[in-house]
């Protein structure tokens, strides 16, 4: 059976940052961020913003698009939203430490009654991870339609403003796409309906250190009276090339896998962690880099956000039409990577 996107969503803070005003607090400059990243601003939520509110937000949107864009029996968001059998977030801030699972503050608040929540942290895989979760569990049960999957994320609140090497890198926002179970089995070759057609998942353990939030968790609790906040720590340049070897594998064997060829391929959507390895990544891979889609100057890396945030640019915009292919590729903290091919 086929499962295919009917709806996009994205949800920015207002407050956008540029290079030069990180300047003004942190020993930085516009033009080592933006050779070094390709990043030129990013959004930061305010102080009362928490993941849920901006998933919330992109839901809304996402839910809002399929409504308009296909002819549906519901009248309403609010109508869709108690169709829903499945709310996926994908978050590596959520609202709260442990529990309850953020996906449950956004059911509550879509008011999608008879949907299953569940977060995925993942990190920056998430989005990835969370899409072939949401997919595998409507072709399980003939009774599930519908499922929301969302990117969520306030990392400026969890990034350590005194370490330079990573606190410019990332911004905060959501995306969202509305799944829904339509025809039958689907196919990856160049013709065919729309639909996920395939995913590629993968886990590198042995990275685990390089990208880190040490204090906080059963490991290195935080303890009464101690003054430490948990934040994230990394090791950019184990991260760069796990990356490079990341993208370039997950595209590589999804194209031999599946046999297509770069020419089938409307766009690949890659995590937006640094434009850099998305370069580093089309240099290997012998593909014009023109094939990669590019956000991240204006918001930065929002880890599980980025790919979903990107979907919606690129639908709303008319860029991806109804029968393109596409990969969207991506990598993150464990180490984690993957990538979807979908039929749009
Ligand atoms: N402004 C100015 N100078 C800086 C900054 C900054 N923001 N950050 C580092 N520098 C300096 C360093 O101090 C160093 O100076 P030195 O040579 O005098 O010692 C110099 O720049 C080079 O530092 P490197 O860390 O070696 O810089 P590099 O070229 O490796 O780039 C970067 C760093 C951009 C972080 C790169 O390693 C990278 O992109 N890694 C991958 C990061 C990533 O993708 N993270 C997220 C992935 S997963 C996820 O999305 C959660």
């Amino acid at each position: 059976m086929t499962i295919e996107i009917i709806g996009t969503g994205r949800a920015l803070p207002p407050r956008r940052v540029s290079n030069g005003e990180l300047a003004e607090r942190i020993d930085t400059s516009d033009a080592w961020i933006r050779s070094h990243t390709g990043i030129a601003a990013r959004r930061i939520a305010g102080e009362e913003t928490a993941a849920s509110d901006l998933g919330i937000a992109a839901a809304r949107e996402a839910l809002n698009l399929a409504l308009e864009r296909n002819r549906m029996a519901e009248q309403t968001p609010e109508d869709l939203a108690r169709t829903l059998d499945l709310i996926v977030l994908g978050s590596t801030t959520q609202d709260y430490y442990g529990c309850p699972a953020t996906s449950c503050l956004i059911q509550r608040e879509l008011g999608a009654k008879k949907a299953a929540a569940l977060d995925i942290t993942m990190a920056c895989s998430s989005f990835i991870y969370g899409l072939e979760t949401a997919a595998a569990l409507l072709k399980a049960d003939p009774r599930r339609r519908r499922a929301l999957v969302i990117g969520a994320e306030v990392l400026t609140r969890i990034v350590n403003w005194e370490d330079r090497g990573s606190c410019v890198l990332f911004g905060d926002g959501a995306g969202a796409v509305l799944l829904e179970k339509t025809g039958p089995e689907n196919r990856a070759g160049p013709d065919g309906e729309p639909g996920i057609l395939r995913t590629i998942l993968g886990a590198d353990g042995s990275g685990w250190e390089h990208l880190i939030i040490r204090r906080g968790g059963s490991r290195h609790p935080l303890k009464k009276g101690e003054d430490a906040v948990p934040e994230v720590s990394m090791n950019g340049r184990a991260v760069y090339t796990f990356a490079v070897a990341a993208i370039t594998g997950v595209i590589r064997r999804m194209m031999e896998e599946e046999r297509i060829l770069p020419e089938d391929l409307a766009l690949i959507v890659p995590h937006q962690a640094n434009a850099r390895i998305v370069q580093a990544a089309a240099k290997r891979l012998g593909m014009p880099e023109e094939k990669f889609y590019l956000n991240i100057e204006e918001y930065a890396n929002t880890s599980s956000a980025s790919i979903p945030i990107a979907l919606d640019e690129l639908n709303r915009s008319g860029r991806l039409k109804r029968g393109n292919l596409i990969i969207t590729v991506g990598f993150g903290a464990g180490l984690t990577y993957g990538g979807n091919l979908i039929r749009w």
